[in-house]
Formats: structure tokens, sequence, C-alpha cells
């Protein structure tokens, strides 16, 4: 391990009560991956850094997320959630490099950044032995209140704890801390749980450190970098900031919102340029949208992927494992599942396309149905390129329809259709002349008799 090597405990051992909730606070999802997630990935972007993280005996869950997030990953057990503070002491067993900096970064504060993370042991590795990283809050409430000396930092007090003079300081702890891990040690035996919450505070090194000769400074970033959360409330404001940024970091790469606050995003959704995202658009997980395409307004796209210059929605719900060509139509109240739309087909109105592939220039005509599922598996249709398929049709899989085949409007297709055919499957019509108005004659007849007249 080279000299001052980072490592990075991240704190996520907390019940959450104040969450009411049997989901594990740093699992609830911001952006539609969990706050846990987004604090592993800041982490992982500060160079150099091994990452230890520290959980409830009874966290399998959020141990095991964590795994499949970041396989060099250690895990620390804290038996009882007795602070922040014992917190650390629970991961100091895996810190072995004395000469190193431990960064400690708290699960619930998802919108933390890599680069503000790094100028902090950027800082603890040349001129303080502790630093923390303060923002100024526009209601502190809650948080843990940094008393200053000049550009030096005295201490943390807690809320619980403040005074009422400490009360009115702004000035906040946002969770992150840097320590020279030479001081760990000593710092953690000088902890006691004397406190309004009879908690071990993380917060509490910078007094102990002030007391030994410490070098104690902040790094301040501003309270949408930093805001932590606690309750649903706060989940719902940190998910509001994380949507600015990820909107505007979707505007910047060459996307045009028509309303950029109606726009919903996923941490990874992925655009070229020159898309257009109409109104009321949600991007939930696993989306990747290629330059040209225009969304329309009220679309739910989920794991999908759509080509250059394809047109989804309005009103469309793109499901996972939906691969839209390039050039390929979507249109209003269209569900597509696991399902192939090739180059230039089009499938605009009504219509339920699983477990399927529509051929490059293939027309799907409205209400056209993929009968998928029998209640227990799935099938596939193929239809063919070129193919045409009437409206109201109902393609009973497993079935093919051969390349450039026709198929009558209101078909229940249950065999396949080969190439270039016509296929037509409905009940013949009938007409019997003057069939209605011997029908119409004879009620009338019925009805005068009956009333007298
Ligand atoms: C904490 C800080 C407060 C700061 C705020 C920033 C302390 C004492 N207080 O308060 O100064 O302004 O964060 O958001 O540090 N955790 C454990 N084990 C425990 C307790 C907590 O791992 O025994 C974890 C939690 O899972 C969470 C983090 O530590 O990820 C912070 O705990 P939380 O209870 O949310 O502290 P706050 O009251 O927010
Ligand atoms: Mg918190």
């Amino acid at each position: 391990m080279t000299s001052k090597a980072l490592t990075t405990v991240v704190l996520a051992a907390g019940k959450g009560t104040r969450m009411k909730s049997r989901l594990p606070k740093v699992l609830h999802p911001i952006a539609g991956r969990p706050m846990l997630g987004h604090v592993l990935a800041a982490a992982a972007g500060v160079d150099g850094a091994q990452t230890v993280l520290v959980v409830g005996p009874d966290m399998d869950a959020v141990s095991n997320y964590a795994a499949g997030e970041q396989r060099e990953l250690k895990t620390a057990i804290q038996e009882k959630q007795a602070g922040t503070g014992d917190a650390v002491r629970a991961a100091a067993a895996h810190i072995s490099d004395r000469d190193g900096v431990v960064l400690v970064v708290f699960g619930d504060t998802p919108l933390v950044r890599s680069a503000t993370l790094a100028g902090m042991v950027d800082r603890c590795r040349t001129a303080s032995d502790i630093v923390i990283l303060g923002f100024e809050a526009k209601d502190p409430t809650g948080y843990g209140r940094i008393v200053t000396d000049g550009d030096k930092v005295v201490r943390i007090v807690e809320h619980k704890d403040a005074s009422e003079k400490e009360s009115a300081i702004r000035l906040c702890f946002g969770g992150p801390m840097a320590v020279r891990a030479q001081h760990l040690p000593q710092l953690l035996s000088k902890l006691t749980n004397d406190n309004a919450q009879g908690e071990f505070y993380l917060t509490d090194f910078v007094a102990h450190g002030r007391a030994a000769d410490l070098d104690c400074s902040s790094v301040i970033c501003s309270e949408s970098d930093i805001q932590g959360v606690n309750s649903r409330a706060d989940l719902a404001s940190a998910e509001a900031e994380m949507q600015k940024r990820l909107r505007a970091d979707a505007m910047a790469g060459g996307v045009t919102f028509l309303d950029p606050d109606t726009v919903y995003l996923s941490f990874d959704t992925e655009f070229g340029e020159d898309i257009t995202v109409g109104q009321n658009v949600v991007f939930a997980p696993g989306c990747r949208v290629a330059s040209g395409a225009t969304i329309k307004a009220f679309s739910h796209l989920e794991g999908a992927e759509i080509g250059e210059g394809a047109e989804i929605g309005p009103f469309a719900r793109i499901r996972p494992g939906s691969n839209i060509g390039r050039k390929a139509k979507i249109g209003n109240f269209v569900e597509t599942k696991k399902a192939k739309i090739e180059e230039g087909a089009k499938v605009s109105h009504l219509s339920y396309i699983g477990d399927a592939r529509v051929g490059a220039g293939a027309n799907v005509g409205a209400g056209t149905i993929t009968c998928n599922y029998d209640g227990y598996n799935k099938f596939f249709t193929d239809i063919g390129a070129g193919a045409f398929v009437g409206s109201n049709s109902s393609l009973v899989a497993p079935v093919k329809i051969g390349d450039g085949a026709y198929l009558g409007s209101g078909s229940v297709v249950t065999k396949d259709v080969s190439a270039d055919a016509l296929a037509v499957a409905r009940g013949k019509q009938i007409e019997k002349p003057g069939w209605a108005a011997a029908f119409r004659a004879k009620n009338e007849g019925i009805k005068k008799a009956s009333s007298g007249d």
C-alpha cells in the first residue's frame, strides 16, 4: 500500500427510524438508485480509496446490495447502533495503514460529489489533521452546528445539545470527515456518550482533536450537494435536487426538454445528442436513447434502448427489454416489453407487443395484441420484415408471420403465416337482405298492439 493511502468508511448502520420504513434507510432510492449506491459511487471516484462499509447485524440487504456494487468492499458490523463515532470504531479493525487518511462518509447524503470528497482528502493529506465538510443551511434544524474561531474549526455541537446561541449558527456539518489515520485510535478512545442522545458522536473528534493540538479545518459546499436524508420529506427534497442535476447534465449534453421540470430521469439514463423530450416523461432505470430520437409527452420508459431518430409516444409505455430500432415509431397507448422493433417499423396505436420481434419496415395496425402468456409460460411472436398486420389482430404465440405477409384485420392468428401470403382468421361476414326492416316492422307492430293505440 502506498503511503497516505485512503480508506473510506461509509456509515450505513443507523436504524433510520425517522423514515418509518421496513426498508433500511440507505436503500431508499434517489433517481432509481439506493442512496447508498450514490454515496459508494462518489467515494469510489476519489483516487486510491478502499472502502469499508459499516452496517448493523441484521442488515444483510444493505451489505449484499453494496457487495454487488463494489466487489473490493469490506464490511464491518456495528453490533449496537450507539452513534456515528461508535460506527467508525466498528470499522477501525479494517484500517491498517496508519500513514494514510480515513474519510468517513454517511450513507444518507446521496448528493455528495466525488470532487468535494477529493478536495477534503487532499487537504487532509497536505495541510490539516482533520477536515470536515460544512455547508450553510437555510434551516439548520437537526444538523450539527460548526463552532468556528476565525478560519479554524473549534467543535461541532449536535442540534439536541446546542445552546440557544449555538442553535442560531447556520454553518452545519454535512457528514464527511477526513482524519489522518495515525490519530484515529486516540480520537476514538476519547469518545464518550455523555450527551443528549446518549451516543458516541463522530462530531466530537473535532473538539478532542483541538484539545490535542491537531489542526482542524473545513471545506464548504452548497447545501444542495450535502443535504442529509432522515425523513420521507428529506428524501423528496434530495430526489428533487438530484433531478435538477440530471436534467442540467442532459441539457448540457444536447437534449431539449420541452418542460424540464416535468421530466424524471434515473441515475443511469443515457442520451445522445439532438434528442427532444416532451412534457411529463419518465425515464426509469436502464434507458439509453440514441441521437435524434423524439420522446413525446406522457411516455414512461424503463430498461429500454431507443435507436437513432426513433419516435416514441405520446402516451407510450416502453418496458424492460424493449429495443426500438433506428427510425422506428411507437405511437400512443402502445406498450412494449422484451420486444425488438427493427429499423423503420411502426406500431402506431393501442397495441401490446411483448416477447416479440417486429421486423424492419413492418407495420403493426391499431389494437394489435401479442398473446404471449398462457398463465404459466411466455411465448415468442416473430413478425417478419415488411409484414402488414391488420388492425385489431391477436397473435397467439408462439407464432411467426413471414416477411412481407399480410394479415386481415381482426384476425386471431394461431398458426404461422408464410412470407408474402395473406392470412385472414376471422368469422365470415354474411348478409340477409331486408332482415333489419322486417325485424323492425314486426316489433313496432307488437308495441302498438300492446299499448292499445
Ligand atoms: C449526523 C451528524 C450531524 C450532521 C448530520 C449531517 C453525528 C453525531 N451527527 O446527524 O452533525 O449535521 O449527520 O447529515 O454524527 N449511523 C451508523 N451507526 C449509528 C448511527 C448512525 O452507522 O450508530 C449512520 C447512519 O446510517 C447514517 C449516518 O451514520 O448514514 C448518520 O446518522 P444519522 O442518524 O442520520 O445522523 P444525523 O442525525 O443525520
Ligand atoms: Mg442523517
